[in-house]
Formats: structure tokens, C-alpha cells, sequence
């Protein structure tokens, strides 16, 4: 449909029309009936009519294709203009498959890899009647109390900003032709904004933080995010300088409309609008709705904030209709931009699901993936595992089948493959000790587990969270495995300590006993429905690992928020003064990660060597190429990731101590040395300064280039 169509349609709507548009509800509205026409249920208690419910804009969470036909149909049926639902959903890390988790995926550090899955999950989606998505997270995170760290890709703005277009890409395919593409859907880019920061790492608090982090640090990932089409923004639930995001005029229309020019829908998260209330700063739902929409949110999910008050506040002259028209073309045209006016089905009428669903090659890129994203966190000499030593499996997870992860609402557990049964296929004599509980290990169980660890050559021990434990309302203050796992460690290591460790869990864990105990430590993190076999190729060394971590490892708790790219402060902690005093450290507990940013190991090893400058001084039209050589010293082929970082030390603002600017995967077969390039420009010395303008200092940057955050320096340039 032509622009000028939608202007048409516009005119013809009444205002009743108008708000429904603007509102998102669940299937279960358009169950709730008593078979004689009767309302019931939610729409009762909402006071809504069936005419109300026929105009509204957009429904959440359906399961099946046939769900999604059934709406629809009875929707147009009813609706006078005939203008289609939108279907959206929480297609996080795949629909029917499940990829491992987002953190985990962030693991992979490849753009392309994650573009591939968002491909698939839309295809997957797309033939379950989904047309929107609410993904990417594109939340930066630094304190895994959060439970949500597992929906997002770590700590870092520059690898969140990369990794946040591919999901975009991927699910969107190009962002002009999803009126062709029917197995591409939209993606909502999340929370806007902030959401990762809640104070203590406590889901749904306080978020407060000055507008040179929130530019710095958390507005780039949405930035490239809208570079790469994406259709949608959804508010978050927290505060921006004491206002809720989703009736924060000045975040909505002076940054995010304005400055950064989004023209598309903007959907409040699940009930925030309402939230407005307990926040404090609207009376009633009205207010909330004033708040809301002068803000230029355009859809209020699942509360009837808007349905029940616009039409109020537009009489009271509160607002224009205008400031109506203008969110609900928002709403058309995102319609419009899928093809729902020209076919409400995107192509799936009269046609079953589960014809790309669940497929065999969709299954073995799963495994590819799933290895992929899974670190190698400690390796004495007990990886890849010898196949012709007897192993004994071990522990709460052995035989799980609650590895797919939080928001896999339509993956079955069912359909995942567990440790047990794909370890089985490598050592059919496999010896087997499931413990059922997570947080306890009973007398029986603990007199099997001491009798069969002392008869294994080895024994891998399966730890970890349960799904539940992560994701949204999933804040830990403890960050560590409960005890009982700790214990297993331990009382085996006495018996035989050829321990080999794999975690599935959802966020950056305090796991330094269980280092510590363990010979090898493997981070599979919630894997999806391959799990099992990846991790097995990981095991046995069909797959050699080079996942790098997204997100860094405390060794405590209490050292929470740990990040690589902190401040500079006045007092920094070096190797010369870590024994005084009065310097920025703790005194119980070191200031460095157990596992920091970037970090993760291979089966091989790799050196960096014969660095080479083309210059040292940058000029605004002039590049440094910096040349490394990269060799594989180990035995078996390998990738390797390597990333340079920089550190602005003469700038206008206190810097980060080092940011990731570039990294480069290179795989290399024993002894195979090759050349890695990097370029830098002035565009990677820039930053927000105090007058909010993106510019870049003139002075001194030091360069570290390496294969994790702990990269040494390299060299100093200058910008002159
Ligand atoms: C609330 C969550 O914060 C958001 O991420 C999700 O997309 C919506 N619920 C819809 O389920």
C-alpha cells in the first residue's frame, strides 16, 4: 500500500478506531467468552467490549500457526476497515530450536554466526504466524545479579553494538522488502533504555547514571541497531534522571526521535505504562496514558491505560489528535511494511506449520553453533578427552533436560539432547550418577558417587543453574553454585582429581573453589535444544574451542560491577603499589576478574608476534595500519581471536582504562603463522565529551593488541 493509503485509511477511522490501534493484549482476550456472547474474563475485568477488542491493534504470545489463524480471521471478521492484528512475540534465541543463550552466542564473537541464527528463528517464527519479534536485548550489562545478563551480549558497547545488528539483520533480512520476505519478521530493539544498570543488579529497581555513561556506554548498541533497519523500540521499566523511560519526554522524543532520528513503532514494555503509578509520578492510569503517549509512545502493552483514557484526555484538549494520528500511522505502517494489508497470513493461509520447523540441517547448525559458543575456562591437560579412558558422568546436570535456557517458551525440554545421552555415544560403557536435586545430594546418592568416581579414569562433573534461575525476575545476590554442588567438587577431587567441569547457567558465576577443584573447566552456559552433542564435541575434540568471554568472571560476589573498561580513577592499583594503602583496591580480595573480558582457551596455543607501526602519528584524514603476526605453536587447528583495544590518556574526560576497537578470527593449522591488519582512524579515538559532541582528543593513546581484555600494551600513538 502506497504512503498516501495509509493517510486514507487514517481518515476513515474513527477515533474508538484510532486508540485501539494502540493497544497490545494476550490470546487468552480473545478466548474468554461464555459461548452465548457473554464478556468474560480479562475483558470483563479490563470493562472492555467485544467492539473494543476487534479494534485493537496487536496481540503478544501466541503459540501455533493455527492460534494465530484463528485470531486473525475472527479479528477481520469483526473489524470495519478491515485492518490486520500484528502478531508479536519473545523470539529470543530461537522458536522451536533453541540456540544457546544470548550470553552464550555473545561467546562466539561472530556477527555472522548470530545473523545465521536470527535468520532461522525468524524463519522458525515467521511460520508460526509471528511477525514481530521483541529482540535483540540490546541492553549493556556489567552486574550478573541481573538475571537478565543471559538475554544480552555482555559488557562491552562495542561488541554489543556489532552483535546487536546482526540479530537485525538477521531477523529482518532486508529491512524494505519484509512485504515480499514472509519468512523474515521485524525486530523490536530493547529496553530503551538503561535496563541493564538496575542498582544491584535487582530486577525492575532504580536505574540512575549520568548522560555520559548513558551516551558512552549504553546508546550505541540501540544506535547500530537502528542503522540496521530495526523496525521497533520497546521502553524499559526503570527510571532515566528519576522518570520512568516510558513517560520520559526528553528520552523519547529529544534522543531517541530526535537525535536519533527513529521514525518507527514504539511499544511500551509489559505494563509500564501502569507502572507510571507505583513509580510515583502519575495519580491514575490517565495520567500514566498522558505521560505515555506525549512521550511519543506509540502501542501500551497489556494495560488499558490507553484504551480507557485517550479519548478523554483528546476531549479535555490534554491532547491532539494529532499526537493520536501521528502513533497510530506508526502502528499502520509498520503493517503495512510486513504486507498485512495485502495478505493478513503473510503467505501461510491453508498451509500447515512445521514445514521448515525443527529440520535436520537447522538441528546440526544448532550443534555448530552451541559449540561454538561455549569457553574453555581451565584446562590441565585433561581436554580433548581420551577416548579410550573410562569416564564417569557426574552430577545434577548429567541427565538434564533443562538446558534450553529462560525464553524458550515454545522449545520443548522434550526435544533437548542431554550430556548423558551424547556422551554415551562416545564411550558406550559410560558410567552415570545422577543426582536429583541441584541443591542437595542425598546419603544413597553420595555413596554411588564416591564408589563410581574412584573407578573412572576420569570424571566429568555436569553443575549449574536450572533455567529459572536466570532470565527476567531472576536476580541473584549470590552468585555462586550452591553448596551441595561446591561439596561435589571437593569430596570427589579427594577421590580422584581427573575433574572435568561443565556449567550450564545463565550468567557470570563467583566459581573460584570450583576452579579451583576442577583440572579443566568448560562453560557450555545454557546450550538449547544440541546441547549434549556440542558439548561433546567440544569433550572429545571434534571441536576446538574459541569462545572468548562477553562478560567477565568475579572472583566474588562482592566485587560487583566488574567490567574491563572501567574508569580511570586517581588512585589506579599497578604492580608497583598493590602494597600500599591508599590506592583503589580492596583489602580482603584482589581487584582482578578470575576470568575477564575477552578471555577463553583453545586446545592450541597461539603467539602474537613481530608488531609493526606504519606510524605513530594519526591526523584527522590519515590511518595507522598495524600489523601483527599470529602463529599457531600448538598441534591441532585452531581460531583465535585477536583484539586491540585502546586508552585515550589526554583526553577531556576520564577514559575507560582500555576499549575493544576492533577484533579479527583467524583460524590456523599447526605451526601456520599469517598476518592480522588493523586500521586505526581518528573515528576510533571519538567519544561523547562534555558538550555532548562526538569528537576525538589530541594527544596519546596506548595500544594494546592480544586475545583477551588483559592484552598487553603494544605501543603509544598521537593524534596531532
Ligand atoms: C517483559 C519483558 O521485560 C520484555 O523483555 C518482554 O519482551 C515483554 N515482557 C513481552 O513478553
Amino acid at each position: 500500500m502506497e504512503k498516501k493509503q495509509l493517510h486514507k485509511l487514517l481518515e476513515q477511522m474513527t477515533i474508538e478506531e484510532k486508540i485501539g490501534q494502540l493497544v497490545q493484549l494476550t490470546p487468552n482476550f480473545f478466548e474468554e467468552t461464555d459461548g452465548k456472547g457473554e464478556i468474560t474474563g480479562p475483558l470483563m475485568e479490563w470493562g472492555m467490549s467485544k467492539r473494543e477488542l476487534y479494534n485493537i491493534g496487536s496481540v503478544l504470545g501466541t503459540h501455533t500457526l493455527s492460534q494465530v489463524h484463528q485470531i486473525q480471521a475472527a479479528y477481520l471478521k469483526n473489524n470495519r476497515l478491515g485492518i490486520p492484528l500484528l502478531f508479536m512475540a519473545d523470539v529470543i534465541h530461537g522458536y522451536e530450536t533453541i540456540f544457546p543463550i544470548p550470553l552464550a552466542l555473545a561467546s562466539s564473537w561472530n556477527p555472522e554466526l548470530i545473523e545465521e541464527i536470527a535468520s532461522i528463528s525468524a524463519l522458525e517464527s515467521a511460520e508460526a504466524g509471528v511477525n514481530v519479534t521483541f529482540s535483540p536485548m540490546a541492553d549493556l550489562v556489567r552486574d550478573p545479579r541481573w538475571g537478565r545478563v543471559m538475554e544480552s551480549s555482555g559488557e562491552d558497547p562495542y561488541l554489543n553494538s556489532l552483535l546487536t545488528a546482526s540479530y537485525v539483520r538477521g531477523y529482518q533480512g532486508d529491512a524494505d522488502k519484509l512485504n515480499e520476505n514472509f519468512n523474515k519478521i521485524a525486530a523490536c530493539v530493547k529496553h530503551f533504555i538503561g535496563y541493564g544498570a538496575s542498582e544491584a543488579g535487582r530486577d525492575y529497581n532504580t536505574v540512575d547514571f549520568s548522560d555520559l555513561v548513558l551516551y558512552q556506554d549504553y546508546l550505541p548498541s540501540f544506535e547500530a541497531a537502528l542503522k540496521a533497519g530495526a523496525k521497533l523500540v520497546m521502553t524499559s521499566f526503570n527510571t532515566i534522571k528519576g522518570i520512568p523511560a516510558s513517560g520520559n519526554q526528553w528520552l523519547l522524543k529529544d534522543v531517541l526521535r530526535n537525535d536519533l532520528n527513529f521514525q518507527g513503532l514504539l511499544i511500551s514494555d509489559w505494563a509500564a505504562i501502569a507502572e507510571m503509578i507505583p513509580h510515583g509520578i502519575a495519580v491514575d492510569k490517565k495520567e500514566a496514558a498522558l505521560k505515555a503517549v506525549s512521550s511519543s509512545v506509540d502501542m501500551d502493552m497489556m494495560t488499558n491505560c490507553y484504551q480507557s483514557s485517550l479519548k478523554e484526555l483528546l476531549k479535555e484538549g490534554k491532547i491532539t489528535e494529532d499526537t493520536i494520528d501521528q502513533a497510530v500511522l506508526h502502528v499502520l505502517q509498520l503493517k503495512n511494511d510486513l504486507g498485512l494489508f495485502e495478505d493478513p497470513y503473510r503467505g501461510m493461509k491453508g498451509k500447515q506449520q512445521k514445514t521448515v520447523t525443527f529440520t535436520e540441517s537447522i538441528q546440526s547448525k544448532a550443534r555448530e553453533l552451541a559449540a561454538q559458543s561455549m569457553v574453555l575456562l581451565k584446562n590441565k591437560d585433561l581436554l580433548p578427552l581420551d577416548l579410550k579412558k573410562t569416564v564417569a558422568l557426574i552430577g545434577p546436570k548429567a541427565t538434564s533436560q533443562d538446558i534450553l535456557g529462560a525464553w524458550s517458551w515454545v522449545g520443548k525440554q522434550s526435544q533437548a539432547i542431554n550430556l548423558k545421552d551424547a556422551l554415551k555415544k562416545e564411550y558406550p560403557d559410560l558410567l552415570t550418577v545422577e543426582t536429583d536435586s541441584l541443591t542437595k545430594i542425598t546419603a544413597n546418592e553420595w555413596e554411588t558417587i564416591k564408589r563410581v568416581a574412584a573407578k573412572a579414569d576420569i570424571v566429568v562433573l555436569a553443575l549449574g543453574e536450572s533455567s529459572e534461575e536466570s532470565g527476567e525476575a531472576a536476580s541473584k545476590a549470590t552468585i555462586r553454585l550452591p553448596e551441595a554442588q561446591e561439596q561435589l567438587v571437593k569430596v570427589i577431587k579427594a577421590i580422584n582429581p581427573n575433574i572435568v567441569t561443565v556449567l550450564f547457567n545463565g550468567r557470570p558465576l563467583a566459581l573460584e573453589e570450583i576452579a579451583e577443584n576442577s583440572s579443566s573447566l568448560l562453560e557450555a552456559w545454557f546450550p538449547g535444544t544440541q546441547g549434549g552433542p556440542a558439548i561433546v564435541d567440544i569433550l572429545v575434540g571434534k571441536v576446538n574451542p574459541s569462545a572468548k568471554l562477553p562478560m567477565s568472571f568475579p572472583k566474588t560476589t562482592g566485587q560487583v560491577p566488574i567490567y574491563y573498561n572501567h574508569m580511570s580513577t586517581g588512585r589506579p592499583m599497578t604492580q608497583q603499589n598493590k602494597q600500599e594503602k591508599y590506592i583503589s583496591k580492596y583489602i580482603d580480595v584482589a581487584n582482578e576478574p578470575l576470568y575477564p573480558f575477552g578471555y577463553g582457551l583453545s586446545y592450541t596455543n597461539f603467539i602474537i608476534e613481530d608488531m609493526k607501526l606504519s606510524a605513530t602519528q594519526l591526523t584527522e584524514n590519515t590511518k595507522i595500519v598495524i600489523t601483527v603476526n599470529v602463529k599457531n605453536i600448538g598441534k591441532i587447528v585452531g581460531k583465535e581471536i585477536v583484539q586491540l583495544y585502546l586508552h585515550d590518556i589526554s583526553a577531556e574526560i576520564a577514559r575507560p582504562v582500555k576499549e575493544l576497537k576492533n577484533f579479527k578470527a583467524i583460524i590456523l593449522e599447526p605451526n601456520q603463522k599469517q598476518e592480522v591488519k588493523f586500521e586505526i582512524t581518528v573515528d576510533d579515538l571519538t567519544y561523547i565529551h562534555s558538550n555532548f559532541k562526538k569528537s576525538a582528543d589530541k594527544g596519546f593513546f596506548e595500544v594494546f593488541i592480544g586475545t583477551e581484555s588483559r592484552a598487553p600494551k603494544i605501543a603509544e600513538i598521537e593524534y596531532v
